[in-house]
């Protein structure tokens, strides 16, 4: 509750008129203006490399994506630049710690990219950065290096100009995000010493809408699983044994169909237990966004939303649990008919969380009970593949405050606070074992196709992201 009432207070408390013009900070920003092209040049080259965390394949691409983070942090006058080696993809550390007595933040974001697939659907090729009216196209642009780059280059500017920075400053950026963040993980489990801080910022998350400075201060959590059903012990001529035996597929697709009721309720017992219900305060700001289904829709390409029975479209992604299928695979694929009853099929299904579930109790609860749903006729595995847990920010920290006030002043508006229905997974372990509260000031746009082919970023936001950048360091000194 506390915590809810001080967002009304910041939401309704910061007036741009208020702010008085600080003549070094202004020599930043006026320099950060005038090199603006030169860091769109820069990330072009960033978003060359293609560092796709998911497949051996790019492995040597992921050395050369640390390489350029580390590089280009050296070039920004940081300290200490370390790539370092883990059981999985590279890590970058960075620091600047000369402001004694001042607080300590640590940047975190990731450097590797969603596979580009399907590449076929890609206006311009994924690996070639192009810009289309002030938009740069480029797996990575939003997601997320367009996003780290930004805050490289404000502390570059800031030393360049004023010699020094007004607090103490780390780096962490990683090559696991998209694939759940082990060698981090791990990494602070042992080096908590080394990543001590007083706040984390994270500039991985979207904007409520163009030119709207937002804080995101909550993200789901995620279960990911996979379900494989085997009948018979090979393929079968679906003439000669139809109707005799149990088909697989049709097996798996009565399991899902049972998984959710038609409310949109997921109907595995226990499931919702945990879930802390949204409070009047927490609803009553989420009415003040500016929301249209139909707009929603339309954008989408479907003629009508779809959802759990209740609740509104904010409410659905924000603070709502939800099951899905990702994918399905299961006989016969290719072009043509081929009469089969095949051996096996197989479904990778997410949940995404709120806060208080628990990854690990939500995926014994599913097997559980998607083992209770499968017929003696079959067999059936279920494994685990990752998660995370929910996350709520704090939103009466220095480190928030600081954020919001740094994004009203570079956008000349208001900063609104949202929740997000994507995951962040490490974000949990920073306030578990770093206790330290994350601040999630993103730059990027739900529409700007991440995970999606023509991924792009836009380089107004680019801009305004190095200022509200240069703007915090000043902000959370004060
Ligand atoms: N940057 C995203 C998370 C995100 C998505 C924030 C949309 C705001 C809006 C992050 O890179 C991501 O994709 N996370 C994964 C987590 C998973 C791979 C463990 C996700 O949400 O699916
Ligand atoms: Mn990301
Ligand atoms: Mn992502």
């Amino acid at each position: 509750m506390e915590v809810l009432q001080s967002i009304k207070f910041l939401t309704g408390g910061l007036n741009i008129i208020l702010y008085r013009k600080d003549p070094k900070l202004e020599r930043v920003v006026s320099y950060i203006n005038a090199n603006i092209h030169t860091y769109i040049e820069e990330l072009k080259d960033f978003l060359r490399i293609p560092s796709i965390s998911t497949s051996e394949q790019y492995k040597n691409d992921m050395l050369k994506g640390a390489d350029f983070v580390a590089n280009k942090l050296k070039d920004a006058g940081l300290k200490n630049v370390k790539v370092i080696k883990t059981k999985g993809h590279p890590l970058v550390y960075a620091d600047w710690l000369n402001a004694p007595g001042k607080p300590t933040v640590l940047f975190y974001g990731h450097y590797d990219v969603q596979p580009v697939d399907p590449i076929s659907l890609w206006d311009s090729l994924p690996f070639d950065p192009v810009i289309k009216n002030g938009k740069i196209y480029a797996r990575g642009a939003t997601d997320d290096k367009g996003q780290v780059y930004m805050h490289i280059k404000s502390i570059e500017a800031y030393l360049k100009i004023v010699k020094k920075l007004p607090v103490n400053v780390k780096f962490i950026i990683e090559g696991e995000e998209e694939i759940g963040s082990e060698s981090l993980e791990n990494f602070i489990n042992n080096n908590a010493k080394t990543l001590k801080c007083d706040a984390v910022l994270i500039s991985d998350t979207a904007l409520y809408g163009p030119g709207i400075p937002t804080i995101t201060y909550g993200l789901r959590g995620l279960a990911y699983l996979q379900v494989e059903i085997t009948g018979p012990n090979r393929d079968l001529h679906s003439g000669t044994f139809g109707g005799t035996i149990a088909n697989p597929i049709n097996t798996l697709a009565e399991i899902i169909s049972k998984l959710m009721d038609k409310n949109g309720h997921i109907t595995i017992p226990g499931f919702y237990d945990d879930v802390v219900k949204i409070s009047k305060l927490e609803k009553e700001n989420f009415r003040s966004f500016i929301f249209s289904e139909k707009k929603f829709a339309t954008e989408l390409g479907v003629r009508k939303l779809k959802g759990e029975k209740g609740y509104t479209t904010l409410e659905r992604s924000w603070t709502r649990p939800t099951l899905d299928c990702n994918g399905i695979l299961g006989g016969f694929t290719e072009e043509g008919a081929k009469t089969v009853l095949p051996s096996k099929a197989m479904a990778k299904i997410s949940m995404r969380l709120v806060p208080n579930q628990n990854p690990k109790k939500i995926s014994k609860l599913f097997t559980k009970y998607v083992k209770s749903l499968t017929p003696q006729t079959v067999s059936v595995k279920v494994k685990d593949l990752h998660g995370g847990y929910p996350v709520l920010t704090p939103l009466n920290d220095k480190a928030t405050i600081a954020g919001a006030t740094a994004m009203s002043k570079a956008f000349g508006k208001k900063t609104v606070f949202m929740r997000e229905g994507g995951s962040i997974p490490i974000v949990t372990v920073f306030t578990k074992k770093l206790k330290a509260p994350s601040v999630l000031m993103g730059f990027g746009l739900n529409t700007e196709n991440l995970h999606s082919p023509n991924e792009h970023f836009d380089l107004k936001h680019f801009h305004l992201g190095i200022l509200s950048s240069a703007y915090f360091l000043q902000e959370y000194a004060k």
